[in-house]
């Protein structure tokens, strides 16, 4: 057991590297959302727990995908439209190997973000604070770094089961899988520990309006997620295809991240399958 700036990690592989060098490049980005979030962070109380009947590496896939999205979760940008946020310039931005099976997938917030990026939704008597939240992030970070933290979204996966999906709210998720086609998924809310109430209502309004069983999205991946299993269950294809941006700088849109995860996946189970042949 190790901890990093209050989050604990737990491994069973006796030759596990320490932590800083098993997060490589997703220690960075770890960083970025803790800071971004004050440098002083908490676990909102309440937990998002729920269930789908597929397998776990699905949600891997679906948690990282840079393009589901907008057609998957239409409804939401209907809802972000009819409040009056512009969501006219899409998202676009990078994803990205971090190394150890670690990545991301990076780019500009169309929406609102509790953390220093304000939104009409938010309503008026929230903007100050917003605008004090960006510049003590000045302060302290530059604007650059500000820049990222506020007007940036990012969906990161730590290796193999942890997703930080630093969006218009921070959620912290984890899964277990209880078969080959059952998950079980938990999630949490990250928040700045001293937030103003204002804000916080903001924030779980955010966090629950997308995400969680009752949001507008998190169930529609479900249901995909789900619908996906049955079709690999009727057995009518062996490969499901990752191979888009291969040729070219990965873009969101394209699925380096993806592969990132099934690289390290294969290399794992390929090594212990092999290991297994030798000793019998
Ligand atoms: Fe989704």
């Amino acid at each position: 057991v190790e901890t990093y700036r209050g989050f604990v990690f737990l491994s069973f592989d006796p030759d596990i590297v320490d932590l800083e060098t098993y997060l490589a490049g997703a220690k960075e980005y770890l960083d970025l959302v803790i800071d971004g979030a004050s440098g002083d962070i908490e676990i909102i109380k309440g937990t998002h727990e729920y269930g789908m009947a597929a397998n776990w590496k699905l949600l891997v896939e679906n948690s990282i995908d840079g393009y589901h999205a907008a057609p998957l979760h239409s409804t939401y940008f209907q809802y972000l439209a009819s409040v009056g946020t512009d969501i006219s310039a899409g998202i676009t931005g990078v994803g990205l190997d971090l190394g150890n099976g670690h990545a991301v997938v990076e780019g500009d917030a169309p929406w609102g973000r509790p953390i220093a990026n304000w939104e009409p939704s938010f309503g008026a008597e929230a903007k100050e604070a917003i605008e004090q939240i960006r510049a003590d992030l000045v302060a302290k970070h530059g604007e650059e770094l500000t820049h990222r933290m506020a007007n940036t979204s990012r969906n990161l996966l730590i290796y193999p089961n942890l997703i930080i999906n630093d969006i218009m709210a921070v959620t912290v998720r984890t899964f277990m899988p209880t078969a080959p086609d059952r998950t079980e998924i938990t999630a949490w809310q990250l928040a700045p520990r001293t937030e103003l109430p204002l804000l916080r209502e903001r924030r779980l309004d955010n966090f629950l309006t997308f995400l969680g069983p009752g949001g507008f999205a998190t169930p529609d991946d479900i249901e995909a997620l789900e619908a996906c299993q049955s079709g690999f269950n009727s057995g009518g294809i062996e490969w499901n295809d990752v191979s888009r941006g291969m040729a070219r700088t990965p873009q969101q849109s394209d699925e380096e991240q993806m592969r990132t995860f099934w690289r390290r996946w294969s290399e794992q189970i390929e090594t212990e399958s092999s290991t297994q042949r030798r000793s019998k």
